[in-house]
């Protein structure tokens, strides 16, 4: 069966990490991990909530040093990918991570532009580039990193907003994400992943967020539901990622089919499919399995990936007849 075909619109390159190119990368960069092997580092992936998963993405991420580097992550997501069927990818990438221990912002941007750029040559996927904020940083300094990307803003579609989400609600960083709308970027926001009903709000009404990242807590609040679905915002939903950080206790939990029935913009993405069991097409089959979902409703949610996605109308045309086009 080929593959459904999809756009990816949540999913940050350091969460596509795979064990055997941290190893290669360690090696190649003088880098000493606190794992002996592949083996032992994958036993670490069990993880507790958000914080506990967090501590390994950026205790492992420090083998990222040269631009090289960057452009072999973005390759290697690229071709995992193509593989399970995307089309267009908008991937987060977070500058602070990697500023915070000494690598330039133009070192991260540079690799990873290199890979996207020959992406349509050589994967046949067409990109976009979002520059997420560490909440749990502070303002000044996701204000600093805007400024330090300014020479860059023609490579990055959108602003988006990552990390520690409980006590680190979307109002913090009003002042940036006007600046990036006034530069002409979209924007997005991680909200209701572990925050609450009213961080989504604040994410709509205060950032002026073009999607909700999760979103899975909406459904707590009627209200909130009744305006995603009145402006058909799209909610970036991860399913496995959701059971790996225990947002939900089973896939056969998951709220995705309570959120198709309320009516709102749904769609499927990996997050971080090294550390959450799966890329994107895994999502889609594990969902399907799951929760039995139809032949009907998953073209709906690929359907709702190429609406959701910031392209020009005759590319996401182009790329909705593929959808229609696709049998099992
Ligand atoms: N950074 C990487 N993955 C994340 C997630 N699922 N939530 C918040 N920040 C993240
Ligand atoms: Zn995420």
């Amino acid at each position: 069966m080929p593959p459904i075909p999809t756009a990816e619109l949540h999913l940050h390159i350091e969460g596509t990490l795979e064990p055997d190119l941290a190893f290669a990368l360690a090696e190649r960069n003088g880098v000493e991990l606190p794992y002996a092997t592949q083996e032992e580092l994958k036993a670490a992936y069990s993880f507790s909530d958000l914080q506990d998963f967090l501590n390994l993405y950026y205790a492992l991420m420090t083998v990222l040093r040269t631009e090289d580097d960057f452009a072999d992550l973005t390759n290697a997501y690229l071709a995992r990918a193509r593989a399970q069927g995307v089309r267009h990818a908008e991937i987060f990438f977070d500058p602070q991570a990697h500023t915070a221990r000494g690598v330039e912002i133009d070192t991260v941007i540079r690799g990873i532009t290199r890979a996207l750029d020959a992406a349509p040559e050589t994967y046949g996927i067409t990109t976009r580039l979002i520059m997420c904020f560490l909440r749990d940083e502070s303002a000044e300094s996701a204000l600093e990193t805007f400024e330090a990307a300014r020479p860059h803003l023609d490579r990055i579609a959108a602003v988006g907003l990552d990390s520690a989400e409980v006590g680190n609600p979307p109002s913090k960083f009003r002042e940036v994400y006007a600046l990036a709308r006034e530069a002409g970027l979209k924007c997005v926001a991680h909200a209701g992943e572990e925050g609450p009903p009213a961080y989504v709000w604040e994410a709509l009404d205060i950032l002026g967020v073009d999607r909700v990242d999760h979103g899975v807590r909406c459904l707590e609040d009627e209200a909130l539901v009744a305006r995603l679905v009145a402006d058909r915002t799209p909610l970036t939903v991860c399913p496995l990622s959701n059971v790996r950080l225990r947002v939900v206790d089973r896939l056969e939990d998951h709220p995705l089919p309570a959120m198709l029935d309320a009516g709102l913009l749904v769609t499927v993405n990996s997050d971080d499919p090294a550390y959450f069991g799966g890329y994107v097409g895994d999502n889609f089959t594990a969902v399907r399995d799951a929760l039995g979902l139809d032949e009907t409703t998953l073209r709906t949610l690929a359907r709702n990936s190429f609406e959701a996605a910031f392209l020009d109308e005759g590319t996401r045309a182009a790329y909705l007849k593929e959808v229609e086009g696709w049998t099992r």
